[in-house]
């Protein structure tokens, strides 16, 4: 938990995910409970991360693996303190697209990059100590995923560079988010994203629920 009253609570899954979705109808469910609520997402929510967001997602560059942890790890150090550090402190809760555990899922896993003791304390730098009161994590077949991406991009919604990754990548990083959800089945709860939206909205308003949190 963190110091000031405000809660973080993060979304994770693989692109393609629906966890956007439920995070705009979440903010919505709790404000309705009398919560102050912010939204952001991961990378790019300030000034300076949305130029990070750019050199990392556009596909004009390609960093290697090393180059694109760093550069998603600046995203995140500027994103807390400029925007969830000052939301927490003021008591609000923060609703975050994506954040530490999309770096072990991505980058950790997918680019099968080395060191996770060392990737643990450059998280902790990063983010300067904070961490998720609760994730979701929407759960869904990486077949299914790669499905509703294709869909989404003949419908003229643009990809991202990681969107277009090889299925053996997203592969990791969905055997990833599991491995992180069993590890810690507390903080993490999974949502069966395959469901439909309101079905999927009932799993994570049960999340709450069921920790005492609404
Ligand atoms: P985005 O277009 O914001 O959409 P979505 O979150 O709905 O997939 O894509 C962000 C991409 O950045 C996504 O492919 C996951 C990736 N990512 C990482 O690889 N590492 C990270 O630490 C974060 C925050 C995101």
């Amino acid at each position: 938990m963190n110091n000031g009253a405000g809660r973080l609570i993060t979304f994770e899954g693989g692109d393609g995910s629906g966890k956007s979705t439920q995070l705009r109808m979440t903010a919505a469910w709790l404000q309705e409970r009398g919560h102050e609520v912010i939204v952001t997402h991961e990378p790019g929510d300030t000034p300076v991360g949305s130029e990070i967001r750019r050199l990392l997602l556009e596909g004009e560059y390609t960093p290697v693996p090393e180059c694109e942890l760093f550069l998603f790890l600046a995203d995140r150090a500027q994103h807390v303190s400029e925007v969830i550090m000052p939301a927490l402190d003021r008591g609000v809760w923060v609703l975050c697209d994506r954040f530490s555990d999309s770096t072990m899922a991505y980058q950790l896993a997918g680019r099968k990059l080395a060191d996770p003791d060392g990737l643990a304390a450059m998280l902790k730098f990063a983010e300067s100590g904070i961490a998720p009161d609760l994730t979701l994590w929407f759960d869904l077949p990486v077949s299914e995923a790669l499905h509703r991406i294709r869909s989404r991009s003949s419908m003229g919604e643009e990809s991202t560079r990681l969107d277009e990754e090889a299925q053996s990548f997203h592969e990791l990083v969905h055997a990833a988010f599991a491995e992180l959800h069993r590890a810690d089945a507390e903080r993490i709860a999974r949502i069966d994203a395959s469901e439909a939206i309101e079905q999927v909205q009932e799993q994570v308003q049960a999340a709450f629920d069921v920790r005492g949190m609404v």
